[in-house]
């Protein structure tokens, strides 16, 4: 298929200086909470220590930033809108050692050239400001004006003249939403200043200067991620990383609650996303992403950051090196953080933050991360008790006495202060995926009598690949004949409830997840299968002394045991009191 050619053809000229402003400006300038990060990073590398964000209409109609930096000289205004014009560069200086967050000389100009733009500064010299106005690029006249040492830059009607770009923007709500995200980013990146985000009205969030990255990332990420987080921290080559990462059930389902900055700078990275991820392996449900927040530290002739327009993503020097070492010291730290059960009871936790509250409600929709964790706790509590919440706790596994099992699902124990659920699945798959992890294999069961089982193609290529994992598993096959294969042992860990075909089912997600398995060790996918089918499954009629075995390796498992491999809880805890209040029994 061919298009036919312009009726007339123009002849090649260059294009006028504003024009090629205005296309450039598109790739800095892309919706509003692209300016507000330009003018904040500017704040940031002026020293500030307090940076005022206000947007009216989600920043299409005004965005103002005001800062208590250190200000530009009335003289260098007008450099200041000019293109390629900079104070963060060294002439002499190497290019590719860049200290600031801006180098580009780029964003003023750019802004300026799509907008109303109005700078006011005062540097500590004067007794008094200067202003200077860019309309749609161009540039005014400076003027005196009046305001404290520090810059304000205040842009309005942003894409007045270039309608096109106006149409791809979003709801108002929405860009004002991905402003505040924008402000979030930017304060975990650099926590040790305070910010504050009105909208026309109202205050919309405050993120007040933090001492440590913890503390910021509580603030943003909510306090609940505190109490189900583990600290990561550690060397990695050419550098330092610190970070505080929420635990498996504080997942969320878009990687947009996982942070990571590099010497201040906010930046997205894939591999550095899916290091993280895999660390989590089989803890986390496939759909799910870890929350949380990673900073890093370089020498910065390790790092390459002018390889994007926004500068949002950056190179690394050896970037496999440094997400292997990631994974690894993630990997680390969550299986060494301390255990913490789900429990029932009456939290002090509030389901929002303060500053969370005061965001619109299409935060919800566009923004997952932060509310995911109430969210996916509310699915394990009680539908007659919908006033109790599940609080994370930390303490050791209580003595539990088994009364029964409920639909052949749910175990009811006695524990010491009420009683427990446990989820017979979820528990015996836990017992299994760890001793696998520990022993690389699982105990088998010799049959009495082999069985004999017809396996598809698929299955015998499963087979064929992951032969080891499957001996691991504690199956015994042997080829018997076209299409017929010999069990002559099973897992030992579901008791009499064995099945041999339960290979045949293992075999189909083997094929399904299509990983090879590594020869020094199960994959982590590959045990959680394995794990998922040796184990009790919801529906086996289970005898209570087999269960009790379960239970008691449940509890000698040092970490992690509180939830499946797939990051479903294992148990729920209904303390005294609680079932008190259901009776009206109050006091007792
Ligand atoms: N808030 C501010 N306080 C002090 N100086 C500022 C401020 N904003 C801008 N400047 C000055 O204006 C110059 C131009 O800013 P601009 O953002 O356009 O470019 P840059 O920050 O140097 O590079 P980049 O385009 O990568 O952001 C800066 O180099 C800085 O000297
Ligand atoms: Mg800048």
């Amino acid at each position: 298929m061919t298009r036919a050619p312009p009726a007339t053809r123009r002849p090649i000229r260059r294009l006028d200086a504003a024009t090629v402003e205005r296309i450039a400006a598109g790739e800095v300038v892309e919706r509003p909470a692209s300016v507000v990060k330009e003018l904040v990073e500017n704040a940031l590398d002026a020293g500030a220590s307090t940076v005022s964000v206000r947007i009216e209409e989600g920043g299409l109609a005004r965005i103002e930033v005001a800062d208590d930096g250190q200000g530009i000289p009335e003289t260098e205004l007008p450099l200041a809108v000019e293109r390629h014009a900079t104070s963060k560069l060294d002439p002499a200086g190497p290019v590719d050692r860049i200290e600031s967050l801006g180098f580009r000389g780029e964003a003023l100009a750019a802004i300026g050239s799509v907008s109303r733009l109005r700078i006011v500064s005062r540097t500590p010299d004067r007794e008094e400001a200067s202003s200077l106005t860019v309309e749609g690029g161009t540039v005014g006249r400076r003027a005196p004006a009046g305001r404290s040492i520090g810059t304000t830059v205040e842009v309005r009607d942003l894409f007045f003249n270039t309608p096109a770009r106006r149409k791809f923007l979003r709801s108002a709500a929405a860009e004002q939403v991905e402003v505040v995200a924008t402000i979030e980013r930017l304060y975990l990146a650099r926590p040790d200043v305070t910010y504050r985000v009105r909208g026309a009205e109202r205050e919309l969030a405050v993120y007040p200067a933090a001492t440590s990255l913890r503390d910021a990332a509580t603030r943003v990420l909510g306090p609940s991620l505190l109490r189900e987080s583990f600290e990561v921290e550690g060397e990695i080559p050419g550098g330092r990383l610190a970070g505080t990462l929420g635990r498996p059930a504080t997942a969320a389902s878009s990687s947009r609650g996982l942070h990571f900055s590099v010497n201040g700078r906010t930046v997205a990275s894939r591999p550095l996303t899916q290091a993280v991820r895999a660390a989590f392996g089989d803890y986390l449900p496939r759909s799910r992403f870890p929350v949380g927040v990673i900073a890093f530290e370089f020498a910065s002739d390790r790092i390459d950051v002018n390889v994007h327009p926004t500068k949002r993503e950056v190179r690394f020097v050896r970037e496999r090196d440094l997400a292997e070492r990631v994974r690894v010291l993630v990997r680390e730290s969550l299986l060494s953080a301390p255990a913490v059960a789900e429990v029932v009871g009456s939290s002090t936790l509030p389901p929002t933050s303060r500053g969370r509250a005061a965001f619109p409600a299409s935060r919800a929709r566009d923004r997952p991360a932060p509310t995911p964790v109430g969210r996916q706790r509310s699915l394990s509590t009680p539908p007659d008790a919908p006033e109790s919440r599940l609080v994370p706790a930390e303490g050791p596994h209580p003595k539990l006495e088994l009364i029964g099992c409920v639909g052949a699902i749910y175990w009811v124990a006695e524990s010491e202060d009420g009683m427990v659920l446990i989820d017979q699945h979820a528990a015996s798959e836990r017992v299994v995926y760890e001793a696998l992890r520990r022993n690389g294999a699982l105990s088998r069961q010799t049959l009495m009598s082999p069985v004999l089982l017809p396996l598809s193609g698929a299955q015998r290529a499963a087979l064929q690949a992951h032969g080891s994992a499957v001996r691991a598993a504690g199956f015994d096959v042997d080829e018997f004949g076209p299409d017929t294969y010999r069990i002559r042992s099973v897992p030992a860990y579901r008791g009499r409830m064995a099945r041999p075909e339960a290979l045949g089912e293992l075999l189909t997600e083997l094929a399904e997840g299509g990983r090879p398995t590594i020869p020094d060790g199960l994959q982590e996918r590959t045990a959680a299968s394995i794990a998922c089918h040796a184990a009790i499954r919801a529906g086996d009629l289970v005898e209570r002394e087999t269960f009790a075995r379960v239970l008691e390796a449940l509890h000698q498992l040092p970490e992690a045991s509180y939830s499946c491999p797939h990051g479903r809880p294992i148990q729920v805890r209904l303390p005294r009191s609680r079932i008190d209040r259901w009776f009206l029994r109050s006091g007792t």
